[in-house]
């Protein structure tokens, strides 16, 4: 036995899903493009998965394979366009069906079945299908039916299984089960895919790539660069390793020393930089033009030009002070399996990849990336399985259970200002909003602009407030509905306290001051507390919290957003339900916190928005 199964993947959505779901099953997998030649798969693989994907198999852009792999005689299981492949290529039929399944659906299956062994015989799926397996190839039969279509089909004695739905994802009741049965029952892999074993590999992979030389990592503070500084330290002795942290003085309240703190504590010394400074006063070219320094910029997109540019020329400083060449170092990065997935496939759009790269974007690591220096050593890992790579080296939950923060860190979570956002339709619009509330709750438009995502595009338009009633069902729908009519308006919040009467039209000046950021660090820990006390940290995917410089009345103030966000991918998301998703009384124990803690705060917001229309950030 190879130990190893091959997925093929035939542009599948949940891809990454099945490799993630193998691994947790202790399997070692590959995502392999669907072409990859039989003579290659026999000689590192013991079965195979042929995922899903969006085309028909009779379609003439169905992706092309390799029709040997179906007499290799080694275990295939087909998942959706897997499985209608199967029973094509083998010798059966599939067709359009006039009914399209789309979501969870009820099936009923042969419970003798290997793949089905220990199961009820009714449950729930996910589907997502048009086309159906219409005859059966020969030797082929029905082991699951939904809705009078065929739902699995199976040649026990070649061991060839096909599912129509797709047991990779939560949706799907038993999804696992049926993975494993496979995997077990059908293949009879010994599970010896372990993280203990996947750590020594990762530490012999570090030891034979550095040998005696140096590495470098930059550690952001974030999950994956701390955890890659810390298998490091397990690796290799601490004079070869230069972990370095740039502060950039947008870093949440204390979080500099945390990191700097838990790395010294599991023997790795961290060098912080505090480059707060160099931020504050950093300029860079924008068309042509030298900018203000950034404590003067309020526009989001400079800010993060001149803090990236920023980035990268401190970087370099440090790099050159540590009297670094290329030729005796190697750059340790945290990149993750997901991100190698991703940035492989001509499929996934590179969103998050561009977002992240441009800060390692610095000349030493170009240099050092050209000449085959760079490691990755959690390469193996997904996310959830780094977290628990990094509590087995040692660290802390406070740093392994943390959630993503940008790089420019709340640089971008405050909304700088110097005058009211007022286009000419502001009063327009007031009165617009007005014909969408029913009678307890009041909408008002708010003079700052947020970047959200409507169309095709970025958009940086009007934030809205909601007050009077707290009721979550027509506030959400409200959030839903206006940003469709309203075209300028992107973003909504629920504004706790008193109902907000007349028109909203003053902002407080505000920059990238040291001021500023301390008020926004000391509502973000009371959030971030809450957070913890309520065990929420991974239940909601990311809870940004935001300065905006509307004073609603009380000259000088600002008023803080909580911007819930539950999300898979980033792409798309939405804000937690209160109630079902975070208690109302984590929520009101927060607004009284910050109102009571925070000087200078006059309201306190909770974002209703999805994305689309709202980004995650405000910025
Ligand atoms: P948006 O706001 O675009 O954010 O919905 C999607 C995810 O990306 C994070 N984000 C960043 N991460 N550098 C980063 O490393 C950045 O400049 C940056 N901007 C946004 C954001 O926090 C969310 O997780």
């Amino acid at each position: 036995m190879h130990e190893k199964v091959a997925i093929l993947d035939a542009g599948a959505q949940y891809g990454k899903v099945i490799d993630r779901r193998c691994r947790e099953l202790k399997v070692a997998s590959d995502l392999l493009p669907f072409h990859t030649p039989a003579s290659v798969l026999q000689q590192k693989y013991d079965a195979l998965i042929l995922s899903g994907g969006p085309q028909s198999v009779y379609g003439q852009d169905a992706p092309s394979y390799d029709p040997a792999i179906f007499s290799l005689g080694i275990p295939i299981l087909g998942i959706c366009y897997g499985m209608q492949l199967l029973n094509r290529a083998t010798g059966g039929t599939v067709h359009p069906k006039p009914l399209r399944e789309d979501g969870p659906c009820q099936i009923d299956i042969n419970t003798n079945s290997v793949l089905f062994a220990g199961l009820p015989s009714q449950q729930t799926v996910l589907m997502s299908h048009g086309d159906s397996v219409d005859q059966l190839a020969d030797g082929f039969t029905v082991s699951g039916t939904s809705n009078g279509l065929v739902a699995a089909i199976e040649h026990a004695g070649k061991r060839l299984y096909g599912v129509q739905f797709h047991p990779e994802v939560d949706l799907t009741e038993h999804g696992k089960t049926m993975l494993s049965n496979f995997l077990y029952g059908v293949v009879g892999f010994s599970g010896t895919y372990t993280s203990e074993n996947r750590e020594q590999k990762a530490l012999a992979y570090i030891r034979e790539t550095v040998g005696t030389k140096k590495v470098l990592v930059l550690v952001s503070g974030g999950v994956d660069s701390t955890v890659c500084a810390a298998l490091l330290r397990k690796g290799l002795s601490p004079e070869q390793i230069h972990a370095v942290h740039i502060d950039n003085g947008f870093m949440r309240l204390d979080e500099s020393q945390h990191v700097a703190t838990a790395l010294r504590n599991i023997g790795l010394e961290l060098q912080v930089v505090n480059a707060s400074n160099d931020f504050y006063q950093g300029t860079t070219q924008i068309d042509g033009k030298q900018t203000q320094p950034l404590v003067h910029i309020v526009h989001p997109e400079h800010k993060r030009r001149i803090i990236g540019d920023t980035f990268m020329r401190v970087a370099d400083r440090v790099i050159t002070s540590l009297g670094l060449c290329p030729e005796d170092v190697y750059l340790a990065q945290g990149t993750l399996r997901p991100d190698l997935i991703e940035s492989a496939s001509h499929l996934a759009s590179g969103n998050a990849a561009v977002i992240k790269t441009h800060h390692n974007d610095t000349a030493l690591v170009r240099e050092l990336r050209k000449q085959g220096r760079v490691i990755e050593p959690l390469q193996d890992y997904h996310k959830d399985e780094v977290r628990v790579l990094g509590k087995e080296l040692g660290l802390p939950d406070a740093i392994v259970q943390r959630q993503p923060f940008p790089g420019p860190g709340l640089a971008i979570r405050i909304l700088c200002s110097e005058q009211p956002y007022m286009t000419p339709e502001f009063a327009a619009l007031n009165e617009s909003l007005a014909t969408f509330t029913p009678a307890d709750i009041s909408a008002t438009l708010l003079p700052v602009q947020t970047v959200g995502v409507q169309g095709d595009g970025r958009t940086y338009s009007y934030l809205v407030g909601l007050s009077g009633a707290r009721n979550w069902d027509a506030l959400f729908s409200l959030a839903q509905a206006i940003p469709k009519q309203l075209h300028a308006v992107n973003r909504l919040v629920y504004v706790f306290g008193d109902h907000i009467s007349g028109p909203i039209t003053e902002i407080t000046l505000t920059h990238l001051t040291p001021d500023v950021i301390q008020q926004l660090q000391h509502a973000d820990a009371v959030v971030h507390e809450e957070l913890v006390r309520h065990t929420l940290l991974q239940k909601l995917s990311q809870v940004p919290v935001v300065s905006f410089p509307v004073p609603f009345g009380v000259q000088g103030n600002r008023s803080i957003g909580i911007r819930t966000f539950i999300t898979n991918d980033f792409m798309v998301g939405r804000p937690a339900l209160p109630g079902r998703d975070i208690p109302e009384q984590a929520l009101d124990t927060m607004v009284d916190r910050i109102l009571k803690e925070v000087p200078g705060i006059s309201r306190v917001c909770y974002d209703l928005t999805s994305k689309p229309p709202g980004t995650t950030e405000w910025e």
